[in-house]
């Protein structure tokens, strides 16, 4: 049932593909915002609550709403975008982003702050089920992991710059700035995404190959007539397929491998890290400023160069599999080991946690970081890909949302030492997840996949 789709072919057979690489950043575009708006918040709040009289839950509440907003993105995702197709989806997306980061900056009260930052986040939400779903839909086998790999390295390039907007405008205090600064890719992001053609898995299921041809004339690109067919038979047969089937006891292990997945990516502690490295920074005595300026290099740029050896040397070569399980061990033991040498002396534990957060964000973003939304869109069949990538996500969002509102908390209460601890025993119980029930999706195609891990156990086919 299952044969190999190769779905677009180059016009002139002769030229590089480098535009897949096109497409792949106009889906993963979004990626930047998600990053840029929940990096910005850190350093925004700080002078919003002053002008706001934010209380300390409003603060909470206006720092965690985005990851709240975006649980709610994820979840409809699916039907959002099987209503309007995966590129109008990116489009409504890119149009929120722009607009909410304007509200948000012009809040004149704490409500209108936290209700914009929720619309904000549900954008983000969407984005980071549908950007993926997008990328995955088009791109070659031997590539995927590489070009989707895009939608993790857009958003590490945003925090990377929201942090030294953060830093350029704190000396302002600038606040409303920081935040209506994200308008502007939002704008250049809409405009560039009306010119994308629409997923063309998607655009064939409903029909609408001779507008897609028309869309892909312009990147040089046509849909490899062949596949049209047999994308069409599969479709048939995948009409069958309900959101139930997502929980038959017979998949029941992949769905649970999604929810597991993402949970582990948020509870190895990774947003700690992103959102609050420079109130730790801060803690070690450093002024504020100077924790800012250090956030943006040891943070912002140890999260973003790991990204590019993912990329090109790890995702596609030795797979999916073996870069999760090497991230998560090199998590654990810098954590673990982290947790034992930030209860010694005060320099000690400084200088530790300066090469703790380096190194541990190396770990994160060879393997966990992009390999869960490479990973997403890859294990579920074409009709039920937008509803199983939107459960994976709201987890994600979930995930996020508990341990950046547990995490103050919990230092104030049991200290950095246990909290390190903590994460790294989770850490360390994901090299068992993952080792033993990650699907190999490298070099396999997505009817390949549907095969392995849902016709044939449904058996359906
Ligand atoms: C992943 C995570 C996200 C985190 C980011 C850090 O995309 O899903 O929560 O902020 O990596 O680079």
């Amino acid at each position: 049932m299952a044969e190999e789709i190769e779905i677009l072919k180059m016009l002139d057979e002769s030229k590089t593909d480098i535009v897949k690489y096109i497409l792949a950043i106009l889906g993963g575009l979004g990626g930047f915002l998600f990053g840029y708006d929940t990096g910005i918040i850190g350093d925004a709040i700080i002078f919003a609550e002053q002008t706001l009289h934010l209380t300390s839950f409003l603060i909470g509440l206006s720092v965690a709403s985005v990851t709240l907003g975006a649980a709610i993105g994820a979840i409809s995702s699916g039907i959002i975008s099987d209503y309007l197709g995966r590129k109008y989806t990116l489009i409504m997306d890119a149009l929120i982003f722009t607009i909410f980061a304007i509200l948000l900056a012009l809040s004149i009260n704490d409500f209108m702050f936290v209700v914009t930052r929720t619309i904000l986040g549900f954008a983000i939400g969407v984005d980071s089920v549908i950007g993926p779903v997008y990328i995955a839909e088009f791109a070659p086998k031997n590539t995927r992991g590489r070009l989707l790999t895009f939608q993790q390295l857009m958003i590490v390039v945003g925090i990377f710059v929201s942090y030294w907007v953060g830093y350029a405008l704190s000396f302002s205090g600038n606040w409303r700035l920081m935040i209506g600064l994200g308008a502007i890719p939002g704008i250049i992001i809409a405009a560039f995404r009306f010119y994308m053609p629409e997923s063309p898995r998607f655009a064939i299921i409903k029909n609408k190959v001779n507008e897609l041809n028309q869309a892909l004339k312009r990147f040089g690109l046509i849909v490899d007539q062949t596949a049209i067919q047999k994308v069409r038979k599969l479709q048939e047969f995948e009409s069958q397929f309900s959101a139930k089937d997502l929980f038959r006891k017979a998949v029941l292990p992949i769905t649970l491998f999604a929810i597991g997945a993402a949970l582990f990516q948020q509870f190895d502690g990774i947003n700690v890290f992103i959102y609050y490295s420079a109130t730790i920074f801060e803690h070690l005595g450093y002024s504020p400023t100077s924790a800012t300026f250090t956030a943006g290099w040891v943070t912002g740029f140890g999260n973003l160069y790991p990204v590019f050896l993912a990329q090109f040397l790890l995702v596609d070569r030795i797979g999916r599999k073996l870069s999760l399980v090497i991230s998560f061990i090199g998590m654990a033991i810098t954590l673990l080991l982290g947790s034992w040498l930030v209860s010694l002396t005060s320099y000690i534990a400084g200088l530790s946690l300066l090469a703790a957060t380096m190194i541990y964000l190396f770990f994160f973003e060879i393997g966990s970081g992009p390999v869960l939304w490479d990973i997403m869109p890859e294990i579920f069949p074409t009709a039920l890909r937008g509803r199983g990538s939107s459960i994976l996500a709201f987890f994600v969002w979930i995930g996020d949302f508990v341990v950046s509102f547990t995490f103050p908390i919990l230092l104030y209460s049991i200290g950095i030492s246990y909290v390190f601890l903590i994460y790294g025993i989770i850490s360390a119980l994901g090299i068992l997840f993952f080792w033993f029930l990650t699907p190999e999706t490298k070099g396999k195609s997505l009817e390949e996949l549907s095969k392995e891990l849902w016709y044939s156990k449904l058996r359906k086919a």
